[in-house]
């Protein structure tokens, strides 16, 4: 257990809405905990520390956020130990350490770790009977920090708020995903905010979601802003191919997020002792791949969609059906690794969960 000696005040809810969620079918996202964590930045520091009632927040219509979007935010899950009464929050600290980086690129004040880890545990800890003791389900926990000037001047916002809540979720794709090659929009280009997890990314990246969606996809296969000759990645999640028995990963870079399972499925691999490159891959290898069936296998590795095999690649018109999930040797192998680890059911080598 760490202890900042963070000085964090309390108040508790009147009644848990917790006797009203059904464990067992779960929708995602839409049911929240009772309680959230949240700092305030004033200009110079951050205080404020406080656990509250998760309640709607009161905003002025000249918040700065609700113009200019400096806002950025965090996913990781927690998870009912099967072997202890304590519960497992997934590489925390990776999290913390990527949120920032957002905050640098985004101008916004830097978040210190213990203030981030301090929040997290004595929020979860308190809350911690809203973590699932389901497979497949967990406690999904979001942090975000966002701009709160009452000024619409265009500049970096003086003062922020940073809040943790949580949810208790269920699967994010319940089946494979077919993807579509996008080659007209960009979701991110060089010298831009990609690695950064901002909400403006995710806004850009809507419209041609939608698109594809309309012509019967599940998300979209971001390639390069240049030439749209490159994979980038894939709606939320990293892309990872195995061609014949070579696990094959996109490096991050500039315009891609560098994802946390991503990280751990190469560490699991290497772990194991597969082969496993970090290479650009092009949209024809997979298309040739597809066609003479050396791509055997392609999944997005994300923390919401955890390894989601995608069975269907379109590109301009055509679509492309790769390998059923149940013939997937490497993905789901790591799969169960990972979820194994995850739920305390296999020893924790790397160290990766945080206990609570
Ligand atoms: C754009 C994008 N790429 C990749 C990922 C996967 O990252 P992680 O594994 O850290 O969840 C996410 C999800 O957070 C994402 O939003």
């Amino acid at each position: 257990m760490i202890d900042t000696g963070l000085d964090i005040t309390t108040e508790k809810v009147a009644q848990s809405g917790l006797p009203k969620v059904d464990f067992n079918n779960i929708p995602f996202g839409k049911i929240y905990s009772d309680h959230m964590f949240v700092a305030d930045y004033d200009g110079k520091q951050w205080g404020d520390f406080r656990i509250v009632p998760f309640n709607k927040l009161n905003l002025s219509p000249a918040t700065s956020v609700l113009h200019y979007g400096q806002s950025i935010f965090e996913g990781l899950k927690g998870f009912k130990s099967q072997s202890d009464d304590s519960v497992l929050v997934f590489r925390p600290q990776a999290n913390a350490k990527r949120m920032r980086e957002s905050a640098l690129r985004m101008c916004m004040p830097d978040l210190p770790e213990e203030l981030f880890m301090t929040g997290l545990h004595r929020l979860i800890d308190l809350d911690r009977n809203w973590v699932p003791d389901v497979d497949d389900a967990s406690l999904y926990i979001r942090p975000f920090m966002f701009a709160t000037d009452e000024y619409i001047g265009l500049k970096p916002s003086e003062k922020y708020q940073f809040i943790i809540f949580t949810c208790p979720v269920g699967k994010y794709y319940a089946a494979p995903v077919k993807v579509k090659v996008e080659t007209n929009y960009t979701r991110a280009s060089k010298g831009g905010t990609g690695y950064a997890k901002t909400a403006g990314n995710y806004a850009a990246a809507m419209y041609p979601a939608k698109l594809a969606q309309q012509q019967g996809f599940d998300q979209l296969l971001w390639t390069d802003g240049v030439q749209h000759k490159y994979i980038e990645e894939s709606g939320t999640m990293n892309v990872l191919f195995v061609f014949n028995d070579k696990l094959v990963s996109i490096p991050t870079s500039d315009t891609i997020l560098p994802g946390i399972t991503r990280e751990s499925v190469l560490k699991i691999a290497r772990d194991w002792g597969l082969t496993v490159e970090e290479r650009p891959v092009e949209v024809a290898e997979i298309i040739s791949g597809a066609k003479d069936g050396s791509l055997k296998e392609m999944f997005g590795a994300g923390t919401a969609a955890v390894i989601t095999h995608i069975s269907h690649i379109g590109l301009e018109g055509e679509t492309y059906e790769l390998p059923a999930a149940e013939t997937r040797e490497v993905s789901n192998k790591i799969l169960k690794e990972l979820k194994g680890i995850q739920r305390g059911e296999i020893a924790d080598t790397r160290g990766w969960n945080y206990k609570i």
